[in-house]
């Protein structure tokens, strides 16, 4: 028997007692929201007894972050998630000011390992708990990693949010971030990816930094991932204080995928490519897993620390959503992102077009809604002078909209959010530079009732920005500046 400590049982009841005032409407439908109150990273994303399970970054008492706990969920499809009691509380001495983010795994005795930050004061420790899908017990030898397995100039203030996988050896392995002591010259404050390897999951061994921030990505590199994929391997990472690089990279918060070769000996990865992850507005600290048929799946916090508006709070008993969980693939050296081919499952309605040629401002019968998957492709019409630009609005009234127009010339596609709800002054536009692939620019748009992702070109890009706007404003109209030939295919979800 779980001895649930009276911190834990004081969360689950007050999630149980609260979460029947949050109106189904009032939530995303597809995507994952927490229970009740505040969620931040996704965390301990697995596949475990037949089921997905999701836990994030939770306080359950407020839409702020606070002292962090991890909410709970699970879920058959990715896509409708089921509440779980609580699973942790920052109720231990080494995790007494929040159990941070982690990873989790299954392990061949049939239990459920779950991998975390335990902090306390300005210390932070990899701490274990153990549980069956449901109740976790933490270990009684916690913290498995402090201040004595890190090398020397490593930061102890800085040192979290360990991904565990396993591999075909049999052994464990996780990497967590840190950074170097600001003291350390050349490199003070500068992010690294430490890796450890573990018989058992219990008991952990430094092997080496795996890679390290030379000061071009940010600072330090918080929620590492790592693995292999399409016969490379891949580092994501979410680094703060990022300078912005052109249009790739966007100041503040960002996230950070490196590809290339993992050298096993000297235990150290060697990246050929760098490249965003998403281009949009709120996109941070992503995590992977690999599904059952082999695909690895990322979901991330929708949400980026820069640009959380919480004006549209107040009458709201929760703040912070995920992603849709993605299909990942690398293809010509870059990270591709898919939404789930679940989703799929959820289609209704489909309203099709083929080489609609306009200018000007143009609707279309039948395309319009605010739970829908709609795929754009727009091109030059033969023999004419080509378009300059092309906008598409959606989430649409007299009074709101949410803009993404291609400016044909430059190769920008542009998002924007201002006239979706926020009352605030936040950044409500991002652009992100894409090309066209046999004269054709493709746009895969989801909406759900609070969220745009876009997927560029089959996936090759994704911009993905939270929206407010009412859920009555569901108009669609497309708008050229000159001839444009398009296609448009649009299926209502759920
Ligand atoms: C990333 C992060 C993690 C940390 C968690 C705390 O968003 O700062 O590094 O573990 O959030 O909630």
């Amino acid at each position: 028997m779980v001895v649930i400590s009276e911190k834990l049982l004081l969360a689950r009841n007050y999630e149980g007692e609260n979460k029947k005032f949050i109106g189904e409407e009032s939530r995303p439908k597809f995507h994952f929201s927490p229970c009740v109150g505040w969620t931040n990273d996704p965390n301990g994303f697995s596949y475990y007894n037949g089921e997905y399970h999701l836990f994030y970054q939770s306080n359950p008492y407020d839409t702020v972050w606070d002292s962090m706990h991890w909410g709970h969920a699970s879920s058959k499809n990715l896509l409708q998630w089921d509440y779980l009691p609580a699973a942790m509380a920052p109720d231990e001495p080494y995790d007494s000011d929040g159990c941070f983010s982690g990873s989790a795994l299954s392990l061949p005795g049939g239990k459920h390992l779950l991998m975390y930050t335990g902090v306390c004061g300005d210390l932070q420790t990899q701490c274990i708990a153990m549980g069956d899908g449901k109740d976790y017990e933490k270990y009684e030898r916690n913290p498995v990693l402090d201040g004595g397995s890190l090398p020397a100039g490593m930061s102890r203030n800085d040192f979290r949010d360990p991904k565990i996988w396993r591999e075909e050896d049999g052994c464990y392995y996780c990497v967590a971030g840190s950074r170097w002591e600001e003291k350390e010259a050349g490199r003070g404050g500068l992010g690294a990816i430490l890796l450890y390897k573990s018989p058992d999951g219990f008991s952990w061994n430094f092997e080496s930094v795996l890679v390290e921030n030379d000061g071009r990505f940010g600072k330090m590199w918080e929620c590492p991932d790592f693995f292999a994929l399409d016969k490379k391997h891949v580092l994501l990472c979410s680094p703060q204080d990022m300078l912005p690089e052109g249009l790739e990279y966007h100041n503040g918060n960002g996230t950070l995928c490196l590809i290339g070769e993992f050298d096993r000996d000297k235990k150290k990865f060697l990246f050929e490519k760098h490249q965003a992850v998403d281009y949009g507005i709120d996109f941070y600290a992503p995590q992977t897993m690999i599904a059952p048929d082999g695909r690895r799946i990322m979901i991330a916090w929708m949400q980026n620390w820069d640009t959380c508006d919480r004006s549209g709070c107040k009458d709201k008993k929760w703040f912070g959503q995920m992603t849709l969980p993605r299909e990942l693939s690398i293809r010509n050296g870059r990270l591709y992102q898919q939404p789930v081919s679940e989703l799929m499952d959820f289609y209704s309605n489909c309203v099709e077009y083929r080489d609609i040629v306009f200018s000007g401002e143009r609707e279309l019968a039948g395309i319009e809604g605010r739970m829908i998957d709609m795929e754009l492709s727009v091109r030059v019409k033969d023999n004419a002078e080509p378009f300059k630009e092309f906008a598409v609005r959606f989430a649409q009234d007299n009074r709101y909209r949410t803009v993404l127009s291609y400016r044909r010339y430059d190769s920008v596609l542009n998002l924007d959010r201002k006239f979706s709800g926020s009352r605030r002054a936040f950044l409500h536009q991002r652009d992100c530079l894409v090309t066209e692939k046999d004269g054709k620019l493709k746009l895969r748009i989801i909406l759900d009732r609070f969220s745009v992702e876009v997927f560029i070109n089959d996936g090759e890009q994704v911009m993905t920005a939270t929206i407010m706007t009412d859920s009555a404003a569901k108009g669609i109209s497309f708008f050229a500046e000159g001839e444009v030939v398009m296609d448009v295919t649009k299926y209502d979800l759920f």
